[in-house]
């Protein structure tokens, strides 16, 4: 098991799919996690399920696209653990499934609200926590398609490159300070985001299982394990890196 006892560590979209099991993880290893998510219920859910393993939890409800809350949220993680060591900036939508010329702006601003602005600011008040106690270590949710693209997707796809590019951004500007900023770019995973698709298309799922070199999906815990590696020890030395975890769907 990864070595992150007595750190405080701070999930966004901790409610759900890979935020979720990486907040089971890093309490499972000794971490003291804040569950940031605006679904109430199924974070609060998270945190029962830490706390009643013997774990250490918090819940913060908030909606990332707005920088009130965003700060509130950074304010809580130290007003409870005293610091904030790392952060999984995980919250993110999928596409609209619109090709550019039927998609209105609204629809594309939303996605990069959630998916760009929000990692932003998150990253601005988690940086400028991180700076007075000495350093941390964030890691971004951006994607495969940070890397390629697929059909439908001008809204996502530019999200996530935008996301690989502000970790890179932000790792340059703060690598003598202590604090490293990498991402983790999966593959096509089954969690809920994905879930509507498969129930309503099954070829869906079918094609994007042979699209995939592994010839299955990822797990949750797959992303969720690279995630929490990348802010512990043993990864002291990278920064401004995405880490692929896709069964080699970007390598084709
Ligand atoms: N599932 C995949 O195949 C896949 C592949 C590549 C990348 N990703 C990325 O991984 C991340 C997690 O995806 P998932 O599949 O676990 O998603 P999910 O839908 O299971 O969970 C996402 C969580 O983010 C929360 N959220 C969304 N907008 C928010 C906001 N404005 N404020 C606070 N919370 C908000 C949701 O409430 C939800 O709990 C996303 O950034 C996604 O784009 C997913």
């Amino acid at each position: 098991m990864v070595e992150l006892a007595g750190k405080s560590i701070l999930i966004t979209g901790a409610a759900s799919g890979m935020g979720r099991e990486a907040a089971l993880l890093a309490a499972k290893a000794g971490a003291k996690v804040t569950v940031a998510d605006m679904n109430a219920a199924l974070a609060k859910a998270t945190v029962d399920e830490i706390v009643a393993a013997g774990g250490t939890a918090q819940c913060f409800i908030g909606d990332i696209t707005d920088e009130a809350q965003v700060k509130a949220m950074v304010d809580a993680v130290v007003s409870a653990y005293g610091r904030i060591d790392a952060a999984y900036n995980n919250a993110g939508v999928p596409n609209t499934g619109k090709v550019v010329h039927e998609l209105s702006q609204a629809e594309f601003r939303r996605v990069m609200d959630i998916n760009v602005v929000a990692v932003f600011l998150c990253m601005k008040y988690e940086i400028a926590a991180m700076l007075k106690t000495g350093g941390g270590a964030i890691v971004n949710s951006a994607s495969a398609a940070s890397a390629i693209t697929f059909n439908a997707a001008i809204d996502y796809v530019g999200s996530k490159h935008a996301v690989m590019g502000m970790t890179k951004s932000a790792a340059l500007d703060y690598a003598t300070q202590g604090i490293r900023v990498n991402a983790v770019m999966p593959g096509i995973v089954r969690t809920p985001m994905l879930a509507g698709l498969f129930a309503s298309t099954p070829e869906a799922e079918e094609y994007l299982v042979t699209r995939t070199p592994m010839g299955r999906l990822g797990e949750p815990h797959e992303i969720a394990k690279a995630a929490l590696w990348l802010m512990s020890e043993d990864a002291s030395f990278i920064t401004g890196t995405g880490l692929s975890v896709d069964g080699a769907y970007v390598a084709t």
